[in-house]
């Protein structure tokens, strides 16, 4: 017999009445009654440290929020999950991005094949091919080795490369012939358009990657970047020899789970890379569509990145519901959203080197758990995902923390920052000076939880002051700490999100692993493209739309 939806069995409606009183305590009294807060509520592995003291919550409330873990069947999940259950019920089909950071020794039969030798050949090829750029012997139709490469993807074929490539920028490989990687994704080809004018045709070369092959944005820069490179290598005085095929062979690589729709469009079979079904387009970082990232840090990097996420899903699999890291910021999120009525989610890296997190997980949160109906297709009598957005940290500071301070709405948020960075510069006076801008930045994340959780009651003279030098505090927050920020210690990170968001979709009871919300936009923009271009047929639009339209057409005429 099937169960009673999740909001109505006892272990939630057990956290519905802890939270009336819980509700109303002020995180400064939490911490007032409880001295060893940190200690209580940090835990360590896979050279992260979290410490979710900061929550408005306390030990029965842990305890009452592990019992919903249980009641909802996470154990089993994480198990089904790893070892490949068809957990992504509308698209019947496993999410097994796990098994793209398993080693090569491993073996994980799904369905009667072992994954990992498919897996880690798509890797050997990979490294191949890098190894080729690396060496300075991948060369355009002129002969000149490439050293450009423009990433063409967008979401999931775009956020992920982008964001590691960015956050481990200083991990490029020395002695080797220097590749730069760029990224293209938005449909109206401004990105690209620059890159056309700044980069050098006969060196450049494009990756395709979209999972689906299929992805209007993508198609189009793709297509842009095709009739760039034909115009300007094929077209006066050009070589011997050198014709469109030969164009495409050496200036386009393909990344996608369609081999055929590869092939279709034109890019040659020994420079397709491809990847399967079972990997969701938000967590296919871990594999081809990782290229670039093995392009700009080297491969042995890129292989540290996979050790790190497998050290996460290790610690996954085996840590208790209570010490597992993906679980316990699963668990805060949900006390948040469901029980303290916070559904706001802000992503605050105090370093640099994370300036694309925030954009990354907003795709990783907000895809995966932007849900309203369970698992049986029913809507869900609760809230799930939080509206996530983010930025780094000390810039938010100049520009929407006045609203976590001071506004009205109440919003958990995440604070990231490497422990210690800067030690291993060379030159003594700049690491000092360097070693220094850490600890300030540092001190900085510090202070804002700090502030964010306290309120004025942090301030010495609490005498009276005028409301707009008041501070509420009792805003919740995290804070992550990363031993330094390494590739190990990135994928590890990256992995820990990922599993945040499938133990929430668990107990949420959604699948976090399809995005049918996407599908009507483009259905409709492939409809309004036609109107646009072809200047009729506006009959059937609504007025709001029929009114943009005809602006646009009447700029047009002028
Ligand atoms: O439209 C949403 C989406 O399908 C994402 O899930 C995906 O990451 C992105 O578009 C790109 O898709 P593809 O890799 O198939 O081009």
């Amino acid at each position: 017999m099937s169960q009673p939806p999740v909001e109505q069995r006892s272990a939630w409606r057990a956290l519905a009445e802890h939270a009336d009183d819980m509700g109303r305590r002020h995180l400064r009294e939490l911490f007032a009654e409880h001295q060893g807060r940190f200690a209580a509520f940090s835990r360590q592995a896979a050279g992260l440290t979290l410490d979710l003291s900061k929550q408005r919550w306390d030990e029965n409330t842990l305890a009452l929020l592990l019992n919903l873990a249980r009641d909802a069947g996470v154990p089993d999940a994480i198990r089904g999950l790893l070892a490949g259950e068809r957990l992504n019920l509308s698209e019947n089909r496993p999410a097994l991005h796990t098994a793209l950071r398993l080693p090569a020794d491993a073996r994980l039969e799904v369905e009667g094949e072992d994954l990992v030798p498919s897996v880690h050949s798509t890797l050997d090829r990979m490294a191949a091919m890098v190894e080729r750029f690396h060496a300075g012997q991948w060369r355009g139709v002129t002969g000149k080795p490439i050293r450009d490469v423009v990433n063409l993807g967008v979401g999931g074929s775009d956020l992920g490369p982008l964001m590691v490539t960015h956050a481990l920028a200083d991990y490029r490989p020395e002695g080797i012939h220097r590749i730069d990687v760029h990224f293209a994704s938005t449909m109206d080809g401004s990105q690209l358009a620059d890159y056309l004018t700044r980069l050098n045709p006969e060196t450049t070369l494009f990756v395709l990657s979209s999972k689906s092959f299929t992805t209007i944005d993508t198609l189009t820069n793709a297509r842009t970047a095709r009739d760039w490179l034909k115009a300007r290598l094929l077209g006066g005085d050009r070589q011997e020899g050198v014709d469109e095929a030969l164009v495409m062979r050496q200036h386009f690589i393909g990344v996608s789970a369609s081999p055929d729709k590869m092939r279709e469009w034109g890019i040659a079979d020994e420079h397709q890379l491809e990847f399967w079904e079972w990997v969701g387009g938000r967590y296919s970082l871990w594999g081809a569509i990782g290229l670039p990232i093995a392009l700009a840090v080297g491969m042995a990097n890129f292989r540290e990145l996979l050790a790190g996420a497998h050290n996460m899903d290790r610690h996954f699999s085996e840590a208790e519901l209570g010490d597992n890291l993906p679980v316990l910021l699963a668990l805060a999120g949900i006390w948040n959203v469901n029980f303290l009525d916070i559904r706001a989610h802000s992503i605050l890296p105090y370093d640099g080197r994370l300036e694309y997190f925030a954009a990354y997980l907003e795709q990783l949160e907000m895809e995966s758990n932007g849900k309203s109906v369970n698992h049986d297709g029913e809507p869900v009598g609760y809230s799930t995902c939080p509206v996530l957005w983010g930025q780094l940290g000390p810039n938010a500071q100049h520009a929407f923390y006045q609203l976590l301070h001071q506004g009205t709405q109440s919003v958990e948020c995440d604070f990231i920052a490497p422990r210690v960075r800067y030690d291993d510069v060379a030159d003594p006076a700049t690491r000092d000076h360097l070693m220094s801008q850490h600890r300030l930045t540092l001190a900085n994340c510090f202070a804002q939880s700090r502030a964010l959780m306290l309120g004025d009651a942090a301030l010495e003279d609490e005498g009276p002051r005028p409301g707009h030098k008041r501070y509420a505090g009792n805003q919740p927050s995290s804070t992550l700490l990363l031993d330094r920020l390494t590739p190990r210690t990135l994928g590890a990170l990256v992995a820990l999100y990922e599993h945040k968001v499938f133990v929430q979709a668990t107990i949420w009871d959604i699948n976090p692993f399809d995005q049918w919300g996407v599908e009507l936009g483009k259905t409709l923009a492939g409809e309004t493209r036609r109107i646009l271009e072809h200047q009729a047929g506006l009959e059937g639009m609504d007025d709001s739309t029929r009114g943009l339209i005809e602006a646009v057409w009447e700029a047009e005429s002028r």
